[in-house]
Order: structure tokens, then sequence, then C-alpha cells
């Protein structure tokens, strides 16, 4: 059994619900932080207390009501959340960070870049030094079919020895996120932005009709 820390952003979400589910038919405990930007961004809260044990629910724009009686909301960021959850100002913490044996987390490029960096920062005295941290990476759906286009491509540099490495995200998207260059994760995810435009503001022209 393992107690697991799963950290969604918006729509990264989604990617979790099945993973929190499976990690409790597991026996293991799932502490979840949800987070969003706006309050119209939650959805499906109903899948995520299925996938978890206590979940933290996030929000910049306001509180979310949380249903079940262990759960806790906060407003602000999701880093803030985890400290305060751990530092009790949320209520009592029914999984401690100092249980947590693996955290896994995806959601856009800025905020797994800050949980990484606040584990190794402000959250390092909660949490035990031998925890597995994994990022899932965003790919881009282009080709999708490991090594051809190469548009997933992830840089990774070895903290220990200065290494400079490259993964195809299409093919392994949960990847160490003590080796991640989230700068560079950035960049990439730029090349689609035209088309996301693009995309969005066609599909409001569609809905409209
Ligand atoms: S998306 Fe084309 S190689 Fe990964």
């Amino acid at each position: 059994m393992k107690n697991i820390m799963l950290i969604g952003g918006g729509v990264g979400n989604a990617v979790l619900f099945s993973v929190g589910k499976a990690c409790l038919e597991n026996n293991s405990k799932v502490l979840y932080f949800a987070g969003y930007k706006k309050l119209n961004d939650v959805f499906k809260q109903t899948l995520i207390e299925h996938a978890s044990s206590v979940v933290v629910w996030a929000c910049e724009e306001g509180l979310i009501e949380a249903s079940r009686n262990q759960d806790k909301f906060f407003r602000g960021n999701i880093v803030d959340a985890i400290i305060s959850y751990q530092k009790g100002r949320l209520g009592d913490t029914a999984i401690s960070l100092d249980v947590i044996d693996k955290i896994i987390t995806i959601g856009s490029d800025k905020m797994m870049k800050a949980v990484n960096e606040a584990r190794k920062t402000v959250l390092r005295p909660y949490l035990k030094s031998d925890h597995v941290a994994i990022s899932s990476i965003n790919s881009p759906m282009q080709c999708m079919m490991k090594e051809i286009c190469a548009q997933c491509m992830q840089r990774h540099i070895n903290t220990k020895t200065g290494e400079e490495s490259f993964v195809y995200s299409c093919s392994n998207q949960d990847q160490d996120m003590e080796f991640v260059d989230f700068d560079f994760l950035n960049e990439r995810l730029k090349q689609n932005s035209l088309q996301e435009k693009l995309t969005a503001k066609w599909i409001d022209h569609v809905q409209r009709y």
C-alpha cells in the first residue's frame, strides 16, 4: 500500500480520474489537489471524489464547495493550497505530506514547474526525502506515432550529472519531474498556440448557430 498525492490543474484533472481510481483499487490512499483558475472551469467533481481519499479544491477566482466532510477548499493557487493544507490552516490533515510516497502531477507547464520547485524548497521539510515525483508531459496531438514527427520532444537534464537527453512524450508521457526541463516544454507548447487560438474561435463561432 502506498500513499499517493495527485495534483491536477484545469483539464489535467480529467486524466487523473482513472489514475486516482486505480490507486484506490490498489489499496493506496490518495490525497488529491484539484486546482482551477476560474469557478467555471470545475467539472466532474463527483468523479474526482471517487478517485480520492481526500480532495483539496483550489480555485484562484473563488471558493469551490466541498461536498464530503473530509475535503477542503482554498482560494488561491495550487502550491499555496498544498502549503496551507499541510500547515493545518484548512483543518485537520487526514493524510500528511510526510507519508506521501509518490506525487503525480498534470496541468499546465507553469503549474508543473511551480510544483517541482516547491517540492525542492518550501515543501521539502514536509516531504519524504525519497519520494518519487512524476509529471505527465503534454504532447501536441500530432502524429502520436512514437518517434515520427518529433513535435512532442521533451528535453531532460540529469540534475546530478548535468547530462542532457531527449524523450518522445507521446511514447513516454509520465516523466521523472526531477529531470524535466519545464522552460523547454513551455517553448515547445507555444508552437501550437496559433492553431489552438483559431480552433477556440471556430468552436465559439459554430456554437452560436
Ligand atoms: S507526436 Fe509525433 S513523434 Fe510524438
